[in-house]
Order: structure tokens, then C-alpha cells, then sequence
């Protein structure tokens, strides 16, 4: 089942007008709104962008959603995709038209946020124990009863906590979680069969909670893909199947979910979480998050599908005071830098060896010839760090015109 979000709040957005708010853009578009500047169709290189501008492909991100699903289709595996990598309610609405079944998010304020474009289904890849939060939540499933949500938890003191929040908010309806299964050296999640099952049996006591599945995050034990890497991956994913089938009689809903899967080991999560025995009709749900706009970096290498980088900024030579050396308007507020630093396109020969906070310093390979004034683009490694630093992004097609402007919410 494919979730909804509401399109009246999306095209409001689309009516507040732009300014000097959001870095990167054409000073000229300043006062009319996003729908008056893509009716217009503007190039944006030529509109005049304040460098440094972050851009989104149009074909690329097309391809890679109906690319994401056709997999899907195939593997008998659905997706909600993790929207903490764009915090985009318009990017979300695309995953979605796409046949997301939900959205992810990883803090209940990311859920708010959702919430506020109205999507009907969400995931917490989270444990939620503060209170506001949880209060929160339980007025939001009281007031609206086509509200999914999906918690996890791995503490039977969290069932407590959760239990008593969500008592003294008056919830009218469970709340559905799934026992998170972690591993030793991993993030959140039980770390043993005894505490799985024992945090199963708190839920199943719990008034307020419903046993709706199993969930873990395998990427938290790492990104390596070689046949090496991938064995604790295996391991972790066995973990959570022999979890699934433990507690098969335990589950309280008809809806029973497994879920697991960023966008490196997805592939491994439908090899290993799906084909149920006869009479347990269990739902695999990916959640990847970074398959939408791919990049040149960690996910090129690590991702099992063909997609395509949707995502790079644009910065200009700002200056060139040594031979090999050229500085560019593009810093750590700008880009991604905790996987890889950002990879010049169209200058295979030359690296980026340092980011400063509004600087970027790009050895200079012996065939380049960048000179001062010149653009440069930047694909990027790890999309997720790279949108917080944007708060409304083109999209532009082949032509290099502007379809969209994306807002992100961090
Ligand atoms: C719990 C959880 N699920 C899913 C994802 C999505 O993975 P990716 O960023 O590789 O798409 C993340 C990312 O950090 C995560 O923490």
C-alpha cells in the first residue's frame, strides 16, 4: 500500500515567494514564488546563481525512482524510503508517486515535519523515549486515524517509559513497534535473542504498544562490500530472520513487518528476508534513503544497482596563487565531507585535497587548466551530509532549466 501526502500543503509551498533566504540563487528571482519561476523555465546558469549553487538532475532522480522500484517489484520487497537524506516533503512526494509504502524518518521532530505535509505513513528508525515526543505522537493518532506509525524499541525500560507517556497522553489506539535487533559493535538494538524476546513480551504487556514486527539498520556494522564485509552483514540479517520466525506466534498484528536495508547491503536484505515459511505473512520493508540521488562517492562504490548521481555543486575559481593550486567559493557549509571530499567533474587529474569553511583547495593535475572566474562542478560522497547545507535546491533538466525548486526542512 502506497502512502499519501498532502498536495494542497505542497503546492502552498510552492507559492512563497524566494529571496535572499536561500543561498545560491539568482538574486533576479528574489519575490516571486517557485511555481512563477519554473512556469518561466529559466536556465539557471544563465539567470545568474550566486555561487556556490547546489543542483538536482531531473533524469537522474526519474531514473533512479523507477529504477528503485522496478527492483523492488522484482525482489517482492517494499520501500519507505529514509527521509532524513533530503528532508524534502517534495522529494518524499515523488518516492511516494513512486509507490513508497511510507516515510522513514530517525527523530520524532523529522516526524513533525512529515506530518506537517501530512504523510499518512511513517517510520521511527528509532527508539522514542521523551515524552514531549511521545505526547506529541499520541495526539497525532488520536487526531487522525489514518496515521500509520511504526516505533522501534530494544529496552524493556523503554516499553516502560513509552507505556506510561502514552497512558497519561490518552493515546486511543496502539501504537504498532517493532523490536529493533542490533549487533555487538553496532548502534541501538538488542544485542541477544534473550533480550529480543524479553522486550517482545514487555510489548505484548503493554496496553498502549502492538508487536508489529522486527527491525534493524545492517549498514550500522559498515559499508564494506567485499565478500568479507559482507559476511557479519549476512550474520545480522540471519539475526533478524531467526528473530522474525521466533516470535512468529507473539506478533499482535496481521501486518507483520521486517524491515532493514540503506542503500548499500539492500540487496542482501531482500536475499535474506524474504521466502516465509507457509502461514506467516511477513511485509520486507527497505528503507534506503540515499538510492535517490546516488553520488560519486561512498554509494558509487558500494551500491548494487546501476543509478545515476543526481546530486553536485557548483563552485568558481576564486583564485590561483601558486602554480597547482586553485581555491574555489566551496566549503564545509557547502558539501558533504565526512566520507570523501568533493570530486571535480571534467578534471580526472585533479583532487581536492582540503575544505575550509567557505574554501575549497584543489590540487591542480598537470592536463587542467582551471582559470580564475571558470565554474567547476562537484559531484558529492554521502547525500544525506551535502542537503542539510540547502534549503531550496534546482532541479533542472537536460537543458540545464529549472523544473523545480526543492525546500528542504533540517
Ligand atoms: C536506521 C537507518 N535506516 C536506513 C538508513 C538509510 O541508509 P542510506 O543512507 O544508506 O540510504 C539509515 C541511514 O543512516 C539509517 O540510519
Amino acid at each position: 500500500m502506497t502512502a499519501t501526502l498532502d498536495t494542497a500543503t505542497l503546492a502552498r509551498l510552492a507559492g512563497e515567494p524566494v529571496d535572499w533566504r536561500f543561498k545560491g540563487l539568482p538574486p533576479a528571482w528574489s519575490g516571486r514564488s517557485p511555481a512563477q519561476i519554473c512556469a518561466a523555465a529559466p536556465d539557471l546558469f544563465e539567470a545568474g546563481p550566486l555561487g556556490p549553487v547546489c543542483v538536482l538532475r531531473d533524469e537522474a532522480l526519474t531514473h533512479n525512482l523507477a529504477t528503485m522500484a522496478r527492483w523492488c517489484d522484482r525482489h517482492g520487497v517494499q520501500l519507505a524510503p529514509h527521509g532524513k537524506t533530503h528532508m524534502s516533503p517534495q522529494l518524499a512526494a515523488r518516492q511516494l508517486a513512486a509507490g513508497a509504502c511510507a516515510v522513514t524518518v530517525a527523530t520524532i521532530s523529522q516526524a513533525r515535519t512529515y506530518r506537517a505535509f501530512g504523510v499518512s505513513a511513517l517510520i521511527l528508525a528509532n527508539e522514542l523515549v521523551d515524552v514531549a515526543g511521545l505526547r506529541w505522537l499520541a495526539s497525532e493518532l488520536n487526531d487522525d486515524p489514518n496515521f500509520d506509525m511504526l516505533c522501534w524499541v530494544d529496552s524493556v525500560r523503554g516499553v516502560g517509559l513509552m507505556t506510561d507517556a502514552l497512558s497519561a497522553a490518552g493515546l486511543r489506539r496502539p501504537l504498532d513497534v517493532c523490536v529493533e535487533v542490533g549487533a555487538a559493535g553496532g548502534r541501538t538494538g538488542c544485542r541477544s535473542e534473550a533480550d529480543v524476546d524479553a522486550v517482545a513480551r514487555a510489548v505484548v504487556g503493554s496496553p498502549h504498544l502492538r508487536l508489529a514486527g522486527v527491525s534493524g539498520y545492517e549498514a550500522a556494522l559498515g559499508h564494506d562490500i567485499s565478500p568479507a564485509g559482507r559476511v557479519p552483514i549476512r550474520d545480522f540479517l540471519s539475526t533478524m530472520r531467526s528473530a522474525v520466525l521466533r516470535l512468529a506466534d507473539v506478533f499482535e498484528t496481521d501486518d507483520v513487518v521486517v524491515t532493514a536495508g540503506g542503500s548499500t547491503h539492500f540487496d542482501l536484505v531482500a536475499e535474506t528476508l524474504t521466502g516465509w515459511p507457509d502461514g506467516l505473512t511477513v511485509r520486507t520493508v527497505l528503507r534506503s534513503g540515499c538510492y535517490l540521488t546516488h553520488d560519486d562517492g561512498l554509494y558509487q562504490r558500494t551500491s548494487p544497482l546501476a543509478f545515476t548521481p543526481a546530486l553536485s555543486v557548483w563552485a568558481q575559481v576564486c583564485s590561483a596563487p601558486e602554480p597547482g593550486l586553485a581555491l574555489l567559493t566551496l566549503g564545509r557549509r557547502d558539501v558533504a565531507f565526512d566520507q570523501d571530499l568533493p570530486i571535480p567533474r571534467g578534471f580526472p587529474d585533479s583532487t581536492v585535497t582540503k575544505l575550509n569553511d567557505q574554501h575549497a583547495f584543489l590540487r591542480v593535475g598537470p592536463t587542467a587548466r582551471p582559470e580564475i572566474g571558470d565554474w567547476i562542478e562537484f559531484g558529492v560522497s554521502h547525500p544525506c551530509t551535502v542537503f542539510d547545507k540547502w534549503q531550496m535546491i534546482p532541479v533542472l533538466d537536460a537543458g540545464n532549466r529549472v523544473v523545480e525548486l526543492v525546500r528542504t526542512f533540517f
